[in-house]
């Protein structure tokens, strides 16, 4: 039975599905103008949406309201907020935060000049991103401007206002906390007025700013983290070749952990304390990358009580890769342990001690999918691309079921231009997730099966 405005109904009460042909044309609209590939990311509650405003705005033709979507930002906005993703905390992902301030914001400030540094948190859904960083720039005293963009005008709206509950606080010590936020109500936490005098939000979309004619070198920093895990390959190439012409020289782009593997056009991979970034090259020759500005350490919380080896992974998901490896070198023995340090060493960007830990271990390897995959990672991060592919076609041999190799495979495809194989192994991997749960957590940077399915699938539809 076909109902009014597009939607098929199976009569009696029965929900309203929206007819196929201008439900596909809604998620083709939403991938060009945002790059989020809405099959992928929260189809179930678009479709609600889609099926609703039919029904409100009294459609009769889906096609024609579809015509002038675009020109309605209100309505349109209305997409945006259940298509997007906004899961944040402060100081999220710890190794990139002491690396940011103990020897990016430094370097930056040295080579300054004494002008402002222009910072940008691309994606900052709620905020949290953007008063982190006015957090280290306050503390170092460095003469800074941070612009925080979204595309979701709702989470622009709660930046702005900067009023937080606990659960935003999650990855904060209590003195992190005070010094940046004030009480505010029962549960909730203010940042204080001088955080808040750095930091500008507005709401923009990333993909109309990278397609923009001209893109002047203006940045020097970008934190664009956890954003592109949701684009199609094609859509994160061109957004990071547009970081990438955006920073000034001697600029950094922070991304996400296994966001983008191998360095964007025009940046080089910058091994920072424990953690990477990419970096613009200096204009000049010989400047050497100053090492060791030594600023106030954050508190570091505490590591959950349970088993050495499965605790210092859960540090090692959240990056606190010097306590993991004091855990693991006191507690733990065996393979896995070893496989771990590897990991470890991997993480750190430390590719030589990686791959002795891991030849010192060959005999797992015989058996074992995961030294073959961390091999796999070593080889790609030293640009080896035909030993990466081998060493993750061999973790895949010894256990199909290994999703995060699958999608390490794809991303390598897609790299070489074998875009039909690349899209089959992230199938693969999207298919595999259900069952690996735990490898997906502990490889993919705390993701959970349904995140990272959605990222699959994202890269799948490149
Ligand atoms: C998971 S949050 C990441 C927040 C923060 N960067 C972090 O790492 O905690 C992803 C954000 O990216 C935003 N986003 C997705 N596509 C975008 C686009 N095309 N332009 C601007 N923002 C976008 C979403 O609205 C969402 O708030």
């Amino acid at each position: 039975m076909r109902a009014p405005g597009g939607l098929t109904s199976a009569g009696g009460g029965a929900p309203a599905v929206p007819a196929t042909a201008a439900f596909d044309r809604l998620l083709a609209m939403i991938a060009a103008h945002t790059g989020i590939d809405g099959r992928a990311s929260r189809t179930k509650a678009l479709r609600g949406l889609y099926a609703e405003r039919l029904v409100t705005r009294g459609v009769t033709d889906p096609m024609r309201y579809l015509d002038t979507l675009l020109d309605d930002a209100d309505e349109w906005q209305r997409y945006m907020a259940v298509v997007t993703i906004g899961e944040t905390h402060f100081f999220r992902d710890r190794a990139r935060w002491e690396a940011l301030e103990r020897h990016v914001l430094p370097s930056l400030l040295e080579r300054a000049g004494g002008r402002p540094l222009q910072l940008w948190s691309a994606g900052c859904a709620t905020g949290e991103e953007a008063y982190s960083l006015a957090a280290l720039v306050d503390r170092a005293g460095v003469p800074a401007r941070i612009a925080g963009t979204d595309l979701n005008r709702r989470a622009v709206a709660f930046a702005r206002e900067g009023i937080y509950t606990d659960y935003a606080l999650r990855g904060m010590s209590d003195a992190e906390r005070d010094a940046l936020l004030e009480p505010a109500g029962p549960g909730k936490w203010r940042v204080r007025d001088r955080y808040r005098r750095h930091v500008g939000f507005e709401s923009d979309n990333l993909i109309a700013w990278a397609e923009a004619a001209r893109i002047v070198p203006e940045f020097d920093l970008i934190l664009c983290q956890k954003v592109v895990i949701y684009f199609s390959a094609a859509t994160t190439q061109r957004l990071v070749g547009a970081m990438s012409a955006a920073l000034r020289p001697g600029g950094y782009l922070v991304m996400g952990y296994s966001e983008v593997m191998a360095p964007p056009p025009g940046l080089a991979v910058a091994t920072i304390g424990d953690t990477f970034c990419f970096r613009k090259p200096l204009a000049e020759a010989g400047e050497s990358y100053p090492r060791g500005h030594a600023t106030a350490r954050p508190a570091i919380p505490q590591a959950p009580r349970t088993d050495p080896l499965s605790a210092a992974w859960e540090l090692v998901v959240r990056e606190e890769f010097g306590r993991a490896e004091a855990l693991l070198r006191g507690h733990a023995k065996g393979g896995e342990a070893a496989c771990l340090l590897a990991w470890i060493h991997y993480r750190r960007r430390q590719l030589t001690a990686a791959r002795r830990q891991l030849a010192a271990h060959q005999a797992d390897a015989a058996r074992c999918p995961e030294p073959h995959f961390i091999g796999g990672m070593i080889d790609q991060a030293m640009n080896d691309c035909p030993a990466a592919l081998t060493a993750f076609k061999r973790a895949l041999f010894l256990d199909p079921s290994f999703a995060v190799a699958h999608y390490h495979l794809a991303e390598l495809q897609w790299a070489q231009g074998w875009h039909g194989p690349a899209r089959l192994s992230w199938r693969n991997a999207e298919v595999a997730a259900e069952r690996d749960a735990q490898r997906i957590y502990r490889f993919f940077g705390g993701f959970d099966v349904a995140a990272f399915r959605q990222a699959c699938m994202a890269r799948s539809g490149a």
